[in-house]
């Protein structure tokens, strides 16, 4: 063991430690101790699972692969951002600049995630409750879910079983700070509007696609797959009384979930909007160059004044392909496109494609549509108006006649946390995680015998400093018990890393503060006991089986 591999188990080290060695390394201030990055180790697969384990080894590659963008690259604009993002356990999203802008400007906005009752609620629900939260504060309206159509056919858990978990999931979210009188709770089995919705949905969706995205397959359950589009029906709830940006704060292992909940919010579009040169369609890449060789050619060189079709295709032709930029493909196609429009004028105009729109609907648009405007089968060309308010009117229209007017849910995503013995954090290992009830005693001691980033010996530890990146006692700090003090976070890191933290005393004064987190935790959780009778959820279902 060279301990240079950083997934090996990070070894124990116990000292007897004096904590503030004399010695002490002099601190880097210009790290950038903050952020919790540290190691999810063993894991090795990238495949997002939802009913998986979930442990993702290389973050980096859910942005390749899967297009999560970073978390970083929006985090400036979060006013007054929340120390899971500051510290970057929340690492990731999609579209979370439209929710942003919503919160900034007071305009709706929404936050919803929800919570499979499968065992008792610990450490890494409480990120997520904390999300849901922050943004209930920020002004989102808020609504957490009871995933127990999810668990029953999912995990094959009683109903018994999960009320008696629900009701401590809500107990947590409740006593963390979530309003319920200002948010929503509920159940998937009571909810009659997402049941409907999920089914309006399931129609958009079919089995290929499950097996595609999930790996379902011929054994499946079919109530598996019911619950899956109770999930798009979750989270595209919040957009019922009207379309709205909402983010969905979850693991990563729920980005399957997300994408498709996007991917079925366009579907059920009666319009698509997108920017055209004719009346035919051109692909992406071929609306580009045509687009720029617009640009380039002057009416003025031609006959009647005019930019037709077949000028671009001339054009076109005598470009060599190489200064092109596209594949010989694509230039064939689009010459063919071109020629067959033939003397038609090339101008750029605005178009609305008829999805599933209603005849009502598609009426109802072309008498909308201001200035110029030529109608066709499928869609409707508009000369004067831009992209933007072409989507607006869009979903305007769309919401007039009977139709949902979707946006595509943003979302959020954090990192997993490390279990406590090293690898990853699992309720099926106790020792791995902290439950919200666990025994306060009983948290301080997991604490105490967790695994370190720590040295072989105080010595090296003084000389060389702790691995605060590859410690779960950091992520301990990072994640929950350093709380919104972000200059006691840096202390614990830099102290670490700079050598004078010991892992003993510094294990100490983590086991300390999670036993007081615990102790206070549990207290409010008896103190809403009451709040959560007067919420309006079911907290017993008549379902027995
Ligand atoms: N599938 C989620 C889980 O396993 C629970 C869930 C159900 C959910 N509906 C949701 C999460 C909507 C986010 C949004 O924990
Ligand atoms: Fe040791 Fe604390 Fe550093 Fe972890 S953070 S390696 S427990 S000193």
């Amino acid at each position: 063991m060279t301990g240079d591999d950083p997934r090996e188990e990070p070894r124990e080290f116990e000292d007897e430690a004096s904590g503030t060695a004399a010695d002490a390394v002099a601190v880097d201030e210009g790290a950038t101790p903050l952020r919790a990055d540290g190691g999810a180790a063993g894991a090795d697969d990238v495949a997002l699972d939802p009913w998986g384990s979930s442990t993702v080894s290389d973050y980096r590659k859910l942005f390749d692969e899967f297009g999560i963008e970073e978390f970083d690259d929006v985090l400036d604009e979060v006013p007054h951002p929340h120390y899971l993002m500051r510290r970057g356990v929340i690492f990731g999203q999609r579209d979370y600049r439209s929710v942003i802008r919503a919160l900034q400007n007071d305009e709706p906005a929404a936050v919803l995630s929800g919570f499979m009752p499968t065992g008792d609620p610990h450490i890494g629900h409480k990120l997520v409750f904390d999300e849901i939260i922050w943004h209930q504060q920020q002004g989102a309206e808020a609504h957490a879910l009871i995933a127990d159509l999810e668990a029953n056919a999912a995990r094959g858990l009683s109903w018994e079983e999960i009320d008696e978990h629900a009701r401590s999931y809500l107990l947590s979210l409740l006593a963390l700070g979530f309003d319920p009188e200002d948010g929503d709770l509920y159940r998937q089995s009571e909810n009659r509007e997402v049941q409907d919705l999920a089914f309006d949905l399931g129609a958009e969706a079919n089995f290929s696609e499950f097996q595609a995205i999930y790996g379902f397959d011929g054994e499946t359950d079919v109530s598996h797959m019911q619950s899956v589009v109770t999930q798009m029906a979750d989270i595209l709830y919040p957009q019922l009384d009207e379309p709205k940006p909402t983010v969905i704060p979850v693991g990563p292992d729920q980005d399957p979930h997300v994408r498709l909940a996007r991917d079925l919010a366009e579907r059920m579009r009666f319009f698509k909007v997108s920017k055209a040169y004719a009346s035919f369609e051109l692909e992406a890449d071929e609306r580009e160059l045509v687009a720029e060789f617009y640009e380039r050619l002057d009416p003025a060189d031609f006959d009647d004044e005019q930019l037709r079709c077949v000028h671009v295709a001339e054009t076109l032709e005598e470009t060599p392909l190489a200064e092109l930029g596209v594949g010989a493909s694509t230039l064939e196609s689009v010459l063919t496109k071109l020629n067959e429009g033939g003397m038609e004028p090339l101008r750029p105009r605005t178009r609305f494609s008829d999805r599933r729109a209603t005849d009502a609907a598609f009426d109802a648009l072309i008498e909308a549509i201001e200035g110029e405007k030529r109608v066709y089968e499928n869609h409707v060309d508009a000369f004067e108006i831009d992209r933007a308010e072409a989507e607006e009117l869009a979903r305007e229209i769309e919401v007039e006649n009977g139709g949902y007017g979707f946006q595509p849910p943003s979302s959020i995503y954090h990192r997993f946390m490390t279990g406590l013995t090293g690898g990853k954090m699992s309720s099926s290992i106790p020792a791995s995680h902290i439950s919200l009830l666990d025994d306060p005693e009983d948290g301080y001691d997991k604490v105490k015998s967790a695994t370190t980033g720590g040295r072989e010996t105080a010595e090296e530890q003084r000389e060389k400093g702790g691995k605060a990146d590859e410690c779960p006692v950091y992520e301990l700090y990072a994640y929950l018990l350093a709380g919104d003090d972000d200059e006691f976070a840096k202390r614990v890191y830099d102290e670490c890393v700079g050598g004078e933290r010991l892992c003993g005393d510094c294990k100490e004064q983590a086991a300390q503060l999670m036993k007081e987190f615990l102790e206070e935790h549990q207290q409010k959780r008896a103190e809403v006991e009451e709040l959560l009778e007067e919420a309006d959820i079911e907290l017993e279902s008549p379902r027995r089986r």
